[in-house]
C-alpha cells in the first residue's frame, strides 16, 4: 500500500504541471506558517504529527531519566555528567578552592548507587565506576576541607567500596595536556584518508569481522561528547536474514541494500537529559562518532555509506516494532558496511569551495 502510494506520488510529481502546482501550494502554506513563531506553533499542533513522534521521545527521555536516577544501570548518565563537571572542575585555571558545592553530594550518591550496584553479572561499566572513583578521590585531595556540604560528601565516598581494577590507556583524572599521547600522523596522511572515504554502495559477497568493527568502534567512541555521556549506541547486524529485515526499512538503500553484508543502526537516547535544551546532542555527539568510526573502517579496508532516517512515521513504526525500540530511542542512521567492490563504480560528489561554506568573523552589524 504503502509503496503503491509512493508510485503514484513519485510518477505524478514526475509531470512539470503537477509538480510546479505542489511547489506553489507548499510555497503557499509555508509562507503563512513559516513565517512568526506563533504561526509554526500552531502549524505544529495543526501539522498532523510532523513533530509528534520527536516530542514524545524527548518527554518520555526526560521521563525515563528521572526514573532511573534510583536505578543501577550498565551506565549512569547523571554520574557520567557530574564527574565531568567535576574534571573541568579541577583543571580550571585558576581552580577555585572549593567548588561543585551544589552537585558533590549528589555526586557521591549518583556513585555510591552506581558502585554497590556492581558484582559478577551486572554488566555495570567498571571504566566508568573507575572514573567516578579516580575523579571523586581527585577532588576530595584538591578540595580544601571546613565545608559542611564538602566534608559530608567526603565522609560519605570513604565509606563506600572501592571499584575493582581495570586497565585503561590514560590517568582516570585530569592530567597534564603535555602528557597527551601525540600521534605521528600528518595533515597529509589525514587528509589522504579523507579522500579515500568515500560512500560506497556496492560490496564484496564476504563477511565483515566482528572484530574490525569494534576496532573502528574504538575509534569513533572517541568523539567528543556532550558532558562525556556518549548518548548513542550502534546496533550491528551481521545476520543475512536481520541484515534485510533492516537494511529493507529506509528508502535510501532502495537498489543495493540486498547485497549489504553488515548493516548498522546507530540509535540516540533521550533518556540522556533531563532537559528538552538538550534534544539535538544525541544527533550531534552519535554522529561525530560516526564520522570516527567510517574513517577507521578505511584503515581496516572496509567501506561504509550512511542511509538516511527521516522522520517518516510508517518508517518509524516499522523500525520501532523491527527493533523493540523505546519511544525515547531515536535512529539518527543507518551506515552499510563491507568490503568494496573494486569494479563498481562510486559518486564523485566534490564538495562546496571553502569560500562558500567558511567565513572569518561574520557578525551580524
Ligand atoms: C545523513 C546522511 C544521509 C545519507 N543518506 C543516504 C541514503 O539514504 N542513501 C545513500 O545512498 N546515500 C546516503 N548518504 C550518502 C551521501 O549521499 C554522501 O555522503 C554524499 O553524497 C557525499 O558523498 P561521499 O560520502 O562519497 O563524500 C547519506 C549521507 C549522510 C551524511
Amino acid at each position: 500500500m504503502l509503496k503503491k502510494l509512493k508510485k503514484f506520488a513519485k510518477d505524478a510529481l514526475a509531470v512539470p504541471q503537477v509538480r510546479r502546482a505542489y511547489e506553489r501550494t507548499t510555497l503557499g502554506v509555508l509562507e503563512v506558517f513559516g513565517s512568526n513563531r506563533p504561526a509554526a506553533t500552531a502549524y505544529s499542533v495543526l501539522g498532523l504529527g510532523t513533530f509528534n513522534r520527536e516530542q514524545y521521545g524527548i518527554l518520555a527521555g526526560r521521563r525515563a531519566y528521572y526514573r532511573n536516577l534510583s536505578r543501577a544501570r550498565h551506565s549512569h548518565v547523571e554520574l557520567r555528567r557530574n564527574v565531568h563537571r567535576l574534571e573541568k572542575g579541577i583543571l580550571m585555571e585558576p581552580r577555585r578552592e572549593v567548588f561543585a558545592r551544589d552537585y558533590i553530594e549528589e555526586t557521591v550518591d549518583f556513585y555510591g548507587l552506581a558502585v554497590r550496584g556492581r558484582g559478577p553479572g551486572t554488566g555495570i561499566d567498571d571504566v566508568e565506576l573507575r572514573w567516578a572513583d579516580a575523579v571523586l578521590a581527585e577532588y576530595f585531595s584538591v578540595v580544601a576541607p571546613g565545608e559542611p556540604v564538602v566534608d559530608r560528601a567526603r565522609a560519605a565516598y570513604e565509606a563506600l567500596p572501592k571499584p575493582d581494577g581495570v586497565v585503561v590507556d590514560r590517568p582516570l583524572f585530569p592530567y597534564a595536556q603535555s602528557d597527551i599521547k601525540r600521534s605521528d600522523v600528518s595533515y597529509d596522511d589525514l587528509l589522504a584518508l579523507a579522500h579515500q572515504r568515500r560512500s560506497v554502495r556496492w560490496f564484496e559477497d564476504r563477511p565483515v569481522p566482528r572484530e574490525l568493527i569494534d576496532k573502528a568502534l574504538v575509534v569513533g567512541r572517541e568523539a567528543p561528547t556532550a558532558c562525556n555521556r556518549l548518548p548513542y549506541e550502534f546496533l550491528v547486524f551481521d545476520d543475512a536474514d536481520a541484515v534485510q529485515k533492516v537494511a529493507s526499512i529506509p528508502f535510501g538503500a532502495g537498489g543495493y541494500g540486498h547485497q549489504i553484508p553488515t548493516v548498522i543502526v546507530v540509535k540516540g537516547r533521550f533518556d540522556s537529559y533531563f532537559s528538552p535544551r538538550d534534544r539535538h546532542v544525541p544527533y550531534v555527539d552519535a554522529s561525530l562518532a560516526a564520522m570516527g568510526f567510517m574513517l577507521a573502517l578505511e584503515t581496516l579496508g572496509l567501506s561504509s555509506s550512511v542511509i538516511n532516517w527521516p522522520d517518516f512515521e510508517p518508517l518509524e513504526m516499522k523500525m520501532q516494532k523491527t527493533l523493540g525500540l523505546a519511544p525515547y530511542e531515536r535512529v539518527v542512521f543507518l551506515i552499510a558496511v563491507g568490503y568494496p567492490r573494486p569494479d563498481a563504480l562510486v559518486a564523485s560528489s566534490p564538495k562546496k569551495s571553502l569560500d562558500v561554506m567558511r567565513s572569518f568573523n561574520a557578525l551580524a552589524e
